[in-house]
């Protein structure tokens, strides 16, 4: 019997209040994240259960049970403090998935600070634009990734505090830079969480999109309720479950279903801070005896890739059910995953700014391989009609996604910027801005974004900001930024170029250009392919037109083109 019973019996008179309850939470009570994953675990009586079991390179490992994940975000919480964060500051933290990471984000949290998790492969100008959108305070670091910090502290003036969590002690520190050793620092007596509300302010999660800058998406403690519940029902976890989130907590499945979720349970969860290889996988599975597995279409594909014999080298019989989050799956890695691991990938559909689960298939549902399924009760979501913004009534005509706003982990605001968030909401709908189509049993299908932005391998990249960056090569005069078509990642970013004079349009300079972009922005804004074009379509009011370059990668009817000059 799987946790939620009957998808249908939920639907019936459901309440957010029934996480509450289970919670232990009064409206109105002080509610903070940082104590619900880590100290009542501890009042619950389960301060000795292992609550994270960590590999890093190189077989080095780690664990922590929840009193050491109390004590420790306790030390982070009277560090931070020391320095005189408080509440509502900012607060970087710019890992990879080491420890210090998941426990440093639970110790920030409970001084009430905002939790800026950013992804440590990212460059100089994606950590400096975002740092600077949210005037960030401190930013807490590894040894390896604070060359970055510092290529760009001169141009941070809010930013007071570089903590660097890995310091030897040999190389001399710079302005504004300090060390934090979690395991050495001192235990603080009596060190009391910040009686944040409901709607105070939590985490911070930058997501892109077709224009601008990259959104700050303000997620509040509330958002605990949503991400208790679902993690629940859908992940399906039970008190002797080993929980493996593949995500990186720079990225929201990485908080939401990387600490919160799990951790709000008292489960004991595996991370592995190791690349990705399908035996490296597998081995860990096996070695930890993964029962709980929440990963990610592009992975799932490579893993296909990699071919049955690998799977039949190891023993994965612990894997109870299994999950996926971030692009579409297709049907054949459901049918594939069923054949090779027994269960099939269950598809699940949410956003950044949705802060949870939205549309998701259940255990024990009958499973559509392609489709993610229905909404989580307390949602009510809809396709509507790109005109009228009303729900479409017949069965399979493709529209918007939309969801009633009020769910407890929906985003709050972007950072700063209140009228983009008013501009996701028409006619009494979030638009999530997908397209999808409901069959006739009430599966929602996946047809597209209804914008620029390449998700690739899971991970959105805002054609924009890429263009932007190429501006800055000195050989580019103009670009335009799409998706590519790619077997494993679906999505990858393909750059058309134009050149300044005197440069020579040779296979050297597209390496020099793309490694220019993995530095500057990150791995995966990197362009997989550079065309050189000696024009680009244009607008009459002289915007490119993607769309029609975007048509070409895809082989897709271009039509009239006039239309999509009005579309502009
Ligand atoms: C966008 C959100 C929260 C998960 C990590 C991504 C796409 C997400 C699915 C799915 C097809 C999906 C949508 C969505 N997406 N899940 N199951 N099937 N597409 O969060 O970076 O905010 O991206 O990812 O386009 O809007 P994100």
């Amino acid at each position: 019997m799987s946790n939620i019973g009957s998808y249908e019996g939920r639907l019936k008179n459901f309440d957010w209040s029934i996480a509450e309850k289970e919670l232990g939470y009064n409206k109105g009570e002080a509610i903070n994240i940082g104590w619900y994953c880590s100290d009542r675990i501890c009042e619950m009586g389960k301060a000795g259960k292992t609550a994270l079991i960590w590999e890093g390179l190189g077989g080095v490992a780690r664990q922590y049970t929840f009193d050491d994940i109390r004590v420790n975000s306790n030390k982070f919480g009277a560090f931070l403090r020391s320095l005189g964060l408080k509440n509502e500051d900012r607060v970087c933290l710019f890992m990879d998935k080491i420890p210090e990471l998941y426990i440093g984000f639970l110790g920030v949290l409970k001084i009430g600070a905002i939790a800026q998790p950013l992804f440590s492969a990212f460059g100089d100008e994606s950590l400096h634009v975002r740092l600077d959108n949210a005037e960030t305070t401190a930013i807490i670091t590894q040894r390896k990734h604070v060359s970055k910090v510092r290529r760009i502290i001169e141009k941070s003036p809010y930013l007071k505090h570089v903590i660097i969590v890995d310091h030897d002690g040999k190389k001399p520190l710079k302005d504004r830079e300090m060390t934090f050793n979690m395991e050495e620092y001192e235990e603080p007596k009596d060190f009391e969480f910040f009686p944040t509300k409901a709607e105070t302010p939590s985490v911070l999660h930058y997501t892109s999109g077709t224009t601008g800058q990259p959104k700050g998406v303000k997620h509040v403690h509330y958002s605990l309720i949503s991400q208790y519940l679902t993690t629940k029902w859908v992940l399906d976890l039970l008190e002797d479950d080993i929980y493996w989130c593949t995500a990186d907590p720079g990225w929201v499945t990485g908080t939401s279903y990387g600490i919160i979720g799990p951790w709000s349970m008292g489960i004991t969860q595996c991370v592995m801070d190791v690349g990705f290889s399908a035996e490296n996988w597998y081995k860990f599975i096996e070695k930890h005896k993964v029962t709980m597995w929440y990963s990610a279409p592009t992975a799932i594909r490579s893993l296909m890739k990699a071919g049955d014999e690998v799977v039949k080298k190891h023993n994965l019989s612990s894997l109870r059910h299994l999950a996926s989050v971030g692009e579409p799956l297709n049907a054949e890695a459901v049918i594939w995953s069923e054949k090779v691991f027994g269960k099939p990938f269950l598809d699940t559909y949410w956003q950044t700014e949705t802060g949870s689960i939205m549309l998701t298939n259940f255990p024990g549902m009958k499973i559509k391989p392609g489709s993610m399924g229905k909404a989580f009760p307390g949602i009510t979501a809809a396709v509507v009609d790109t005109k009228t913004f009303k729900p479409i009534q017949e069965v399979g005509k493709i529209g918007l996604i939309a969801f009633k706003p009020g769910w407890p982990a929906m985003m709050r605001t972007y950072w700063n910027n209140e009228t983009t968030y008013k501009s996701k909401f028409t006619n009494g709908w979030y638009l999530p801005g997908d397209r999808a189509y409901i069959d006739l049993d009430g599966y929602f299908w996946f047809v597209g974004r209804d914008d620029d932005v390449i998700n690739t391998g899971g991970h959105l990249v805002s054609p924009f900001e890429v263009e932007s960056a190429l501006l800055e090569h000195e050989a580019v005069a103009e670009s335009a930024v799409v998706a590519k078509p790619d077997e494993v990642n679906m999505e990858v970013v393909k750059a058309f170029v134009m050149l300044n004079a005197g440069y020579e349009a040779d296979d050297m300079l597209e390496l020099k250009i793309m490694n220019f972009i993995r530095k500057k922005l990150s791995p995966l804004a990197m362009p997989q392919e550079i065309e050189y074009v000696k024009t680009l379509p244009k607008t009459r009011s002289g915007k490119i037109m993607r769309r029609l370059l975007h048509a070409k990668e895809w082989g897709e009817e271009i039509g009239d083109t006039s239309t999509l000059e009005d579309d502009e």
